[in-house]
């Protein structure tokens, strides 16, 4: 009788998130989702658990998000998912973050085949550990001809890095004369960012409570909505992401105008 209840219960819910998603897709979607993933550590350490035990429930939140944005016909769903100051943490959670791309995608990389999903990364390859970078140079070319939600995973970034390096490329191209300084605008100076194939983020989720930035995208999210929770990352659902689009759906977005 009690399994009963749970299902009806189970049931009830997932139509009424269908109804929502159905809802949602009347009005336009963000082309871009950007999400800082906050929260493992503390969401372990309430459980009496090892923080790794954390990232791990948070690797398949990162699964059952990537499917939902699919769906909801999201374009871009980039992850920050180990920036360049998270080299600082002890070795032994550093070693345990770099083996989740590999698991995460031999266990879903043909899932996300069949639903289509193209991955790709943004960060410092080379700084990477060579069966990190493997497994997540593989998943590049195995899905580079799909063409519906790019999952752009964010490894080994930081945006001030980044733009120091775009700098510096571009002191060069004018030296060398590939670039004309006076050309040089906006748009010109995003083509030497990581993010150079990409629109810039229409909405930025960061979980935990934390309301910073934390060095992630820092041009690229000049004009984006934030959408800030409380949730710890791997407690994060459906429901959670629908209601940040709903939020989002509810802005208006002047980008500087009236
Ligand atoms: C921040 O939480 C989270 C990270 C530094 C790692 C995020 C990684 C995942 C969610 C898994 C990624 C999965 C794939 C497939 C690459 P925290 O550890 O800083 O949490 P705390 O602030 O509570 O300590």
């Amino acid at each position: 009788m009690l399994n009963k209840i749970k299902l009806w219960k189970k049931e009830n819910n997932s139509s009424e998130l269908r109804d929502r998603i159905e809802q949602i897709k009347k009005l336009p979607v963000p082309d871009h989702v950007a999400i800082i993933m906050d929260g493992n550590g503390r969401w372990a350490k309430k459980r009496a658990l090892p923080r790794i035990a954390g990232h791990h429930e948070g690797m398949k939140v990162v699964r059952k998000t990537t499917k939902l944005a699919n769906e909801l016909g999201i374009k871009v769903l980039t992850l920050y998912a180990f920036s360049t100051e998270n080299w600082k943490r002890p070795k032994s959670e550093v070693d345990y973050l770099m083996k989740l791309p590999e698991e995460f995608l031999g266990t879903f990389l043909p899932e996300l085949m069949k639903e289509n999903v193209q991955v790709r990364m943004m960060g410092y390859r080379e700084e990477l550990p060579i069966h990190t970078r493997r497994a997540i140079e593989k998943a590049i070319e195995d899905t580079k001809e799909n063409d519906g939600l790019i999952l752009n995973f964010a490894l080994n970034y930081g945006s001030r890095a980044e733009i120091i390096d775009a700098v510096k490329h571009i002191l060069n191209d004018c030296k060398s004369g590939i670039l004309n300084e006076k050309s040089l605008d906006e748009h010109s100076f995003s083509s030497y960012l990581m993010t150079s194939q990409l629109a810039d983020p229409d909405l930025l989720i960061r979980t935990s409570g934390e309301i910073r930035l934390s060095n992630f995208m820092l041009w690229q999210l000049a004009y984006t909505e934030f959408w800030f929770t409380d949730i710890l990352w791997p407690d994060f659902k459906g429901e959670h992401l629908l209601e940040a689009i709903e939020i989002f759906q509810n802005r208006q977005r002047r980008f500087g105008g009236i």
